[in-house]
């Protein structure tokens, strides 16, 4: 469970494997999802990144497959404790704002690309496909999560348990060349330096087909390309993964001094939900929508 206290321990065990008790942080920001702080050691800058266990080992296992590709588009990984679900990563000197929304997705694709080429079906990361979203969500409202308010939960319940036969379609859709899948792709995550891009937050990641990372990046820019037949697709595959996400989250842990209130957060979600359910009513069935 990520909160405050296991931001401490992570710092704690950070300065061990950095050898140094002069660790100094700024930045935290403590979710329920997940705790980031960064930190100097001398004149050397570094990230704590702290996930859910399962979430952390992606990261490290996505991370350490580039350090031994030589891959300069990702952050280095310094240390990785699977007991903490913590992650240290040098910090990557952002020097100019991101301009061009097609770089992103190419350069996401050439780390995928490469990643292939080195066999990224043995890495240890998830499966994506929309069969396993829609099951984790349907399963998270089920059980009335607190990440969304009941009406919601239930209206959402509802539409999506009618979708299987969608489901299998979207699938087959999606079928073909699988790699590893960013799960996270925004601008946010993106960041210019001197020696190209670099792509960080790898804690999503999973094998999958390419058009999640596309959906969820338009989705966050509003970019698109009028040529491309499958962006109906984007809107519905964007608000499948992030409620699938949201489905993972481990429950708030009281007093944890989040950054952003638990309100908030509800509401958020609550919003992005609704949305996934324009997007199905919208499309009588997505099999019509993509024949
Ligand atoms: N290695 C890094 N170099 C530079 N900034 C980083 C690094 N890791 C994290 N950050 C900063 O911290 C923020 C949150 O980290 P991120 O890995 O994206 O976690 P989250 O899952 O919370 O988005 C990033 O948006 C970025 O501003
Ligand atoms: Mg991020």
């Amino acid at each position: 469970m990520t909160s405050s206290s296991a931001l401490h321990r992570g710092l704690a065990w950070a300065a061990g494997e950095l050898r140094s008790r002069n660790v100094k942080y700024s930045h935290a920001r403590v979710l329920p999802w997940s705790a980031t702080a960064r930190f100097t050691v001398g004149s050397d800058s570094f990230w704590i990144k702290i996930s859910p266990l399962s979430q952390s080992a992606a990261e490290a296992a996505i991370l350490t497959r580039a350090a031994t590709l030589g891959l300069r588009s990702m952050p280095r990984l310094i240390a990785a404790s699977e007991e903490l679900g913590a992650c240290v990563l040098a910090h990557v000197e952002q020097t100019a704002q991101l301009r061009e929304h097609h770089q992103a997705e190419e350069a996401a694709s050439a780390i995928s690309a490469d990643l292939a080429m080195a066999g990224a079906g043995a890495l240890a990361v998830p499966a994506l496909s929309v069969d396993t979203c829609l099951a984790g969500i349907l399963r998270a409202c089920r059980a009335t999560p607190w990440w969304l308010t009941p009406p919601v939960a239930r209206a959402l319940a509802e539409t999506i348990s009618t979708r299987q036969d969608d489901v299998t379609e979207l699938d087959r859709r999606l079928d073909g060349t699988h790699t590893v899948v960013h799960g996270d792709l925004h601008p946010g995550n993106v960041l210019p330096t001197r020696d190209g891009l670099v792509i960080i937050d790898w804690a999503d990641a999973a094998l999958g087909h390419q058009l999640w990372d596309r959906a969820t990046y338009r989705s966050a820019t509003g970019y698109e390309d009028r040529a491309d037949a499958l962006s109906p697709l984007y809107p519905v595959l964007c608000a499948l993964k992030e409620l699938f996400d949201y489905s993972r989250m481990p429950d708030p842990c009281p007093g944890a001094g989040y950054s952003t209130n638990l309100p908030t957060l509800v509401a958020y979600a609550s919003r992005r939900a609704l949305s996934l359910l324009r997007s199905l009513a919208a499309q009588p069935t997505w099999k019509e929508a993509l024949s």
